[in-house]
């Protein structure tokens, strides 16, 4: 008799709702959520260009009485798309709805989202990228011009009645900004890239959880999970949040280099973050397939594990530390990979030319 887990919608294995650098939400951080996440513009730490080019559209709309233009936002999980749409939301001073691409299965389900939205509301669909093509041709006609057809009846009979919409605000949210079809890109008005936070926009997040928590954390303590939190501050919190218990029970409650240090070997992540999966990942290329170039879907297959997971989770960062390039022909493993993994570099045979 076979056991199913049942993977909760996100996930792609139940190995990947365990891994605690992974920045995809997992159970425990609803609760991180609510109390951490901040509520105002001015709360919101790092990512000053986008928060720069929201203020003044956000004053600007405001200032002619008028709904933001349609906002996508894009970036590997945890940077704070859906915080950033809840706080958008707070600053014009309206309602906001959530959904998801996924949740949305009927083209009359998002028709019914639709027509219960008031003037000036947003509407924040996550994963935006996963909406179905007959629910995508809906949305067009509504982020365009505030309308949707309804067909009502069946066969010869049946006929299209427009409906007006009230002017609102659709937020977008993907990982996958490139599997977003074309015409739904072109009908957002702005469309911010969150990345990866430099290592004192992490510290000033786990500065402010550290308050909120009520736990006494010195510099050497969250320059410590700031090293390991992968640029990422759901990372960051759900590290700040393992330390301060191990800090409870196996020291005197506050966090101190020593103790943050003791506490994150637990976690089986090393020095700058990087977890099983990604050491699998990293050395599967190089040992197998020479360094690269190999595909994602082979990669993902010889360690058994599901490319998507690779591709939102830890390729990303590899990306960003510079250790994995993506080329036309496949992933690449960089000197730099090498050299974190304590392998040597050109192992491989020498490039023989033609010429
Ligand atoms: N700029 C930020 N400043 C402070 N905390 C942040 C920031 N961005 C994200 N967070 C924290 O990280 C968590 C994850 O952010 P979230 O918006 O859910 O990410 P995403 O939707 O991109 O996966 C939030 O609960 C919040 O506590
Ligand atoms: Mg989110």
């Amino acid at each position: 008799m076979g056991v199913s887990i049942v993977v909760p919608f996100g996930y792609n294995s139940p190995r990947d709702m365990e891994r605690i650098t992974s920045g995809k939400p997992r159970p425990e951080d609803t609760v991180l959520d609510t109390s951490l996440r901040p509520r105002r513009l001015d709360d919101f730490i790092g990512q000053d260009k986008v928060k720069d080019n929201l203020r003044i559209a956000i004053a600007a709309a405001k200032g002619r009485g008028d709904a933001l233009d349609h906002i996508l936002l894009y970036g590997p999980p945890g940077l704070g798309k859906t915080t950033l749409a809840n706080i958008i939301a707070i600053e014009m001073g309206v309602n906001i709805r959530t959904t998801s691409g996924p949740a949305i299965e009927r083209s009359g389900d998002l028709a019914a989202i639709l027509t219960n939205l008031q003037r000036d509301d947003v509407l924040f669909i996550d994963e935006v990228h996963r909406l179905s093509r007959v629910v995508e041709e809906v949305l067009y006609p509504a982020m365009e011009d505030f309308a949707i057809n309804i067909v009502i009846g069946k066969g010869p009979g049946a006929r299209s009645i427009r409906l007006s919409l009230p002017r609102f605000t659709i937020i977008g949210a993907t990982t996958r900004f490139a599997m977003l079809s074309p015409p739904l890109r072109d009908r957002f008005g702005a469309v911010y890239r969150l990345d990866f936070y430099d290592e004192p926009a992490i510290e000033r997040v786990l500065e402010r959880s550290a308050r909120i928590f009520g736990v006494k954390a010195d510099e050497g303590g969250l320059g410590e999970i700031t090293h390991r939190a992968r640029g990422t501050p759901r990372v960051a919190n759900r590290l700040l949040k393992r330390v301060r218990d191990y800090a409870q029970v196996m020291a005197d409650g506050e966090i101190t280099e020593d103790v943050a240090r003791d506490a994150l070997g637990m976690l089986d992540i090393d020095p700058i973050g990087l977890d099983e999966l990604d050491h699998r990942v990293l050395q599967t290329i190089i040992e197998k397939f020479d360094g690269g170039p190999v595909g994602l879907d082979t990669i993902a297959a010889s360690i058994s594990e599901e490319a998507d997971t690779i591709m939102d989770v830890c390729e990303p960062y590899l990306l960003q530390l510079g250790y994995l390039e993506r080329t036309p022909r496949g992933r690449v493993a960089t000197r730099f990979a090498y050299e974190h993994l304590g392998i040597p570099y050109g192992k491989r045979p020498p490039q023989t030319s033609l010429f």
